[in-house]
This record gives structure tokens, C-alpha cells and sequence, in this order.
């Protein structure tokens, strides 16, 4: 197993052993893992041309070291819970082997279907175990599988297998969250006749047993093809650097992009990253309560937690259903004792008052995990006292679809927290602000721009199909640094506090978004002449997106609103839809014709009393015009 840090000094002394000799460090760590072939080089790499290799020429597969690795110690410990929809039905367990049964019969049927070392599958699934198990098949026999959240719509489906040239999609019938019954499978057909011509099957798990509509030609359940498999498949041989995963994320510009991650070096930091900050424990039971659509299911469900022997649980409902207590109520049933969410749900959840949790025995709880957006003040301390009962420390990890693993985290019972702040970096982490001109800045107590300074193995190595892209948007801006898209500021003892995206890309409950995305969704419907979004502080969602519109519609009401909604939901999926939108006769240009979305960000934040020099604006006076129709709250 990967080093399992236990001391503030250690941490001290691995960190320094990590900056000072990254090689040593990284390999004592990698050698702790199975490979078919020992790997001859540690790392090679080059920012400027953006070329990153870790564990050159190792062989392995990951799915050997999450699952066959442990059948001899821990075979018969449970590898994964699942928590089903509704709280009156039966958990689901499978044991290593029982799971390494499953991905191995999951991983022959996929082959029957032609899917190859290499092919893309695309996955549009519920929370059930069947997603983890088809998931890890492909990582079995070298397919690349690319999960989309199932709340996006089906047009950002299409356009996701298209970029992908997927082979096959993985779906169910219908999904069930709360009390909803949610057809997944008209969508994949809706994808399908919009576009996915590389697509020759459609792999169906019957999840609800409701009606689907059905072709013969591409359509195939999930019980005739997967059920009657042998439970002995043998893993492929991969290289370090073939890809494990591609994964979609929102830039600033209006395509998504495929994040490349591979299989050695994601291998080696989410486990190593997994035990240190969660401090997971033998025997413990730990949940992260994320979708696997997003890189903290991969990391922190799937991947992290089984490389590390651990028992993981993933849960297929929400928050809310039955009520506001159902988090508690399942940290209660499976005495968890490592919790990992978001601040929008924390938030969401303090909302509805202290008697939900109060109504749960939560001692179990060793460690609190928050990701995905800034955690304010109030909700951190709510879950530290409410959740936590102040035994509990909260890591805020700071990381990002791009990292692959967590960057930035505090190590439970080891460094200090302090609310707000995600602390320090974890061993082989070497963080630095710069400001505007690139210029590194070294004091404490300084605010700038978050880059990374050094490779770190789990690492993106390519936007999918677009190399240039990939050097573009992260190696560019500054010479020789990764640069994340977020402003943060070191405090006087070097902990450092993620504020927020300084890039055109908002975050709203969690959900990474490009404002140039929203817009061209919007610019959809065809009243729509132009638009601006901008997100502006909200109490629940972190951000939540204002709209800025110029339209051509007569009436410009209530219902015009609603039909550019359903455009959003059409375009992208409900979670992109503005939360106010304004219609607005001009938008503030400069002379050259850019928007000004500092104005509007003002405007639509309520802090517009100053908004400076406008004078040079194409169209000063229309800043006044949008100021007194700007809806306030
Ligand atoms: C962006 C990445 C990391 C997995 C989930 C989100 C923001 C993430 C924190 C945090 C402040 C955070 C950043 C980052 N973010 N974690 N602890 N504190 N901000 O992954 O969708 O790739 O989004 O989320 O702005 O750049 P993602």
C-alpha cells in the first residue's frame, strides 16, 4: 500500500522529500503496486510543449490492483454498498470477489458486443452498481469510458459521443431520484436521432422494468448479454500512459472538453491521495455522496477508495427524499465513518433546520470531506458542529476534473483546519500564486492566480482530439506553469484559500459551467438576439446564473422566460438554466466589442454603486437602463 502519513512531522518530512527529489518520492510510492511490467522511467515531462509522461513503459491494469490485488487478504470484505432510491428498500453489497465476479462478466459481455483496447464508451447511468461495474469492465479490457452526468440533456449527450466517436452508450431504462421516475432511455434515443453515428450498440440495464421504446438493430439488454458471461476475464495489458478515462468539463469557451486521464499515474496518486486524506482505516465504512458523472465519483468512489482496499458506498437517491434527514439517516444505518460532499448540499441541508441531524446517531464519523466550490463560513461551521460535533475534521479539498486528485486539503488529526481555507498541499503538490504578468510571488499573505509548478502523476494529459487545446487553455497563460483558472490567497502561514474561477467558467451547486456554454444555449431560441450570463452569489447553489438578453419578441413576459428555460434544459440539461433573466436592449461594449461582464457580474451581484470608469464603454448610457430593470433580490 501507498504511504499512510500519521504525524505532522511527517508530513513536513514527505512534502520536503517529495519537492526535493520527485523521482525517489514517486517511485517508492508507484513500486507499491502490482505491474506486469516494472516501469524504467518516473516521470518525463515538458510544460512549454506540454508533453507529460508518469512510469514510462510500466504495464498494468488498474482494475487488477483495485480488485484481484486484494481477493488474497480481504476478498470476503465488502468492496461496495449501495444505498438504494427509496429508504425503506434493502442495501446492496458485493465482497472484492464478488465484484471482481461482476466487472469480469460485465467485461466478457462488452467484448461479445466487439468493444476493443482502445474503443470509447459513452455511459448515461443512474447511481447503481451496474455504472461501477461496467465502468471498471472497460477499464478491464482497455476501453476508455466516458460517463456523462444524467442530468444533461440530450443534445450535450450527442455532441459528447460525437467528440468521442463512441462505440457503444451504457444506459438504463429509467433513472429514479426521489419520487421521480426519469426516462433515460428516450434520451439516449433522442441522442441517437440527433446525431452518434459511431454508435453500434446500446447497452440497456433494466432498472425499473418500465416500458422503453426498443430497436433491434442497436438495442440490447444488459441481462442477455452480461448475465450468462463467465466470471473470468483476463486484463488487458496496458501501457502507463494509455488512456483510462475521458471526462467532459465546461471551459470558457463554448465546447465542452474531453479531459484525457491515463492509467499509471491516476493509478498511483488516487489511492495515494485517497489514504492520506481520509485517513481511511480498516474496517471503516466511507462515503462520498458525488455522481459518478463527475471526477469525484471516479476518483473518490470507484477508483481511490477500492485501489486502497476500502469499503466505498454510492448512493442512487437525493439529499431531500424522503426528507431532509436522508443523508444522516444512511450515515446512521452504515455507521460511515469517512463523509465527502458539497458545499451546496451542506448548505441546502443547514437550511432545513438542526432536527434533521440531530435526529441520527452520528458518532461514527471520523472525518467530514467538502469539494467542489468554496465552502463559506457559516456552512462550514454548521457541518463542524452540527455533523461533526466538532470531533470530526473537515478536509476542504481543493482540486478539479483536470487534477484527477486532490491538490490542496488539510490531512485529518494531522495539519490543522481553518474554516474557509483548503489548506496545504498534499505531498508532491507544488503550488504557487502569480500575478497578472506571471510574476511568481513568493511572500505570505498574498493574494493571485493558482498554477501548479511541477507535474504531478494524476495529471491531464490531452483535451480528447485536441492536443493544442489542452496546451492553450492551462500552459499558456504563463510560461512553464499549469495554470487552474482559479484566484486564491495565501494566508500568513502559507495555507491557502481557493476563492473562486477567474475565467469566464461559473459554479453553480457544484456544477462547473462555461458562461459562453449558457449562451449559446440561449442564443438558441429564436427570439434570443444576443445574451450575456454572469453567475452572482446565491445563499444555496454557490453561484447561481443571471442572463442578460436581447430579444426580438413582442411581449417580453413570464412565459418568453420559460420558453428560453426549455431552450437551456434542450441545449444542455436543467442545471444550466438561469435562475433571473433580464431583458435588456443593449449590452455594455467596448470599442473593440467586448462585452463587459465585469459590469454585468456587478450589476447582477447587487454591488453596482461603483462600477467605475465606464466612459470608454461603446454605450455608456445603457448602464443606467440596465441598472434600473436589473432584478434585485
Ligand atoms: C473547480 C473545479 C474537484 C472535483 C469537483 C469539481 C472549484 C473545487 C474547491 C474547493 C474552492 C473549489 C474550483 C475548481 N473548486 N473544489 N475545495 N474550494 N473551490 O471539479 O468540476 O473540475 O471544478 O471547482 O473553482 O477550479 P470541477
Amino acid at each position: 500500500m501507498t504511504t499512510q502519513i500519521k504525524s505532522r512531522a511527517q508530513y513536513l518530512e514527505e512534502y520536503a522529500a517529495s519537492v526535493n527529489d520527485p523521482e525517489a518520492f514517486w517511485r517508492k510510492e508507484a513500486e507499491t503496486f502490482k505491474w506486469q511490467q516494472p516501469f524504467d522511467a518516473v516521470v518525463d515531462w515538458d510544460f512549454r510543449e506540454l508533453n507529460v509522461k508518469w512510469f514510462l513503459n510500466g504495464k498494468l491494469n488498474i482494475t487488477e490492483n483495485c480488485l484481484d490485488r486484494h481477493i488474497e487478504n480481504r476478498g470476503d470484505q465488502l468492496a461496495l454498498i449501495w444505498e438504494p432510491n427509496g429508504a425503506d428498500e434493502a442495501s446492496k453489497g458485493y465482497t472484492y470477489k464478488e465484484l471482481l465476479a461482476e466487472v469480469n462478466r460485465c467485461a466478457n459481455g462488452l467484448k461479445s458486443k466487439g468493444v476493443q483496447k482502445g474503443d470509447r464508451v459513452i455511459f448515461y447511468m443512474p447511481m447503481i452498481p451496474e455504472l461501477a461495474i461496467a465502468v471498471l469492465a472497460c477499464a478491464r479490457i482497455g476501453a476508455i469510458h466516458s460517463v456523462v452526468f444524467a442530468g444533461f440533456s440530450a443534445q450535450a449527450l450527442t455532441d459528447r459521443v460525437d467528440d468521442a466517436e463512441a462505440k457503444m452508450i451504457i444506459c438504463a431504462d429509467y433513472n429514479r431520484r426521489g419520487y421521480k421516475n426519469i426516462p433515460v432511455k428516450q434520451v439516449v434515443d433522442e441522442a441517437m436521432d440527433i446525431g452518434c453515428n459511431s454508435v453500434e450498440s446500446v447497452l440497456v440495464f433494466k432498472n425499473t422494468g418500465d416500458e422503453v421504446n426498443w430497436s433491434d438493430d442497436v438495442d440490447c439488454w444488459w441481462s442477455d448479454i452480461v448475465t450468462d458471461q463467465s466470471d473470468i476475464c483476463r486484463p488487458e495489458i496496458m501501457d502507463s500512459e494509455d488512456v483510462l478515462f475521458i471526462l467532459y468539463t465546461s471551459g470558457s469557451t463554448g465546447k465542452p472538453k474531453g479531459v484525457v486521464h491515463t492509467c499509471g499515474g491516476y493509478m498511483v496518486y488516487t489511492c495515494y491521495s485517497f489514504r492520506n486524506v481520509f485517513q481511511y482505516q480498516e474496517g471503516d465504512i466511507y462515503w462520498c455522496t458525488a455522481d459518478i458523472g463527475w471526477i469525484t465519483g471516479h476518483s473518490y468512489i470507484l477508483y481511490g477508495p477500492l485501489l486502497a482496499g476500502a469499503t466505498s458506498m454510492m448512493f442512487e437517491g437525493v439529499p431531500t427524499y424522503p426528507d431532509a434527514g436522508r443523508f444522516w439517516a444512511i450515515c446512521e444505518k452504515h455507521r460511515v465513518n469517512q463523509f465527502y460532499t458539497a458545499p451546496t448540499a451542506i448548505r441546502a441541508l443547514m437550511a432545513r433546520g438542526d432536527e434533521w441531524p440531530a435526529k441520527y446517531d452520528l458518532s461514527a464519523l471520523k472525518v467530514l470531506g467538502s469539494v467542489g466550490e468554496p465552502i463559506n463560513e457559516e456552512a462550514w461551521h454548521w457541518y463542524n458542529d452540527k455533523i461533526g460535533k466538532g470531533k470530526a475534521p473537515i478536509v476542504d479539498t481543493w482540486w478539479q476534473t483536470e487534477t484527477g486528485g486532490i491538490m490542496l486539503s488539510p490531512l485529518p488529526h494531522i495539519t490543522d483546519t481553518k474554516p474557509t481555507y483548503a489548506g496545504y498541499p498534499l505531498p508532491g503538490i507544488q503550488p504557487v500564486l502569480v500575478n497578472s504578468d506571471g510574476k511568481i510571488l513568493n511572500d505570505n499573505n498574498v493574494e493571485g492566480l493558482l498554477c501548479i509548478k511541477f507535474p504531478w502523476p494524476s495529471m491531464i494529459r490531452t483535451t480528447y482530439g485536441d492536443h493544442n487545446r489542452c496546451k492553450e487553455v492551462y500552459f499558456s497563460m504563463f510560461d512553464n506553469l499549469y495554470f487552474t483558472g482559479d484566484g486564491a490567497r495565501r494566508d500568513e502561514d502559507g495555507r491557502i484559500r481557493v476563492i473562486g474561477r477567474v475565467d469566464d467558467v461559473i459554479n453553480v451547486s457544484g456544477h462547473r459551467m462555461g458562461t459562453a456554454e449558457v449562451e449559446n444555449a440561449i442564443n438558441e431560441q429564436e427570439s434570443v438576439i444576443e445574451s450575456a450570463v454572469v453567475g452572482y452569489p446565491h445563499p444555496i447553489k454557490g453561484q447561481g446564473i443571471y442572463a442578460f438578453i436581447i430579444s426580438s419578441a413582442k411581449k417580453l413576459d413570464d412565459e418568453l422566460k420559460l420558453e428560453i428555460c426549455k431552450t437551456v434544459s434542450k441545449e444542455i440539461g436543467p442545471i444550466a438554466k438561469p435562475d433571473c433573466i433580464q431583458f435588456v436592449d443593449g449590452l455594455p461594449k467596448t470599442r473593440s466589442g467586448k462585452i463587459m461582464r465585469r459590469i454585468l457580474r456587478k450589476i447582477a451581484s447587487d454591488d453596482d454603486a461603483h462600477l467605475g470608469d465606464i466612459s470608454t464603454l461603446l454605450n455608456p448610457d445603457i448602464v443606467e437602463l440596465i441598472k434600473k430593470g436589473a432584478i434585485r433580490r
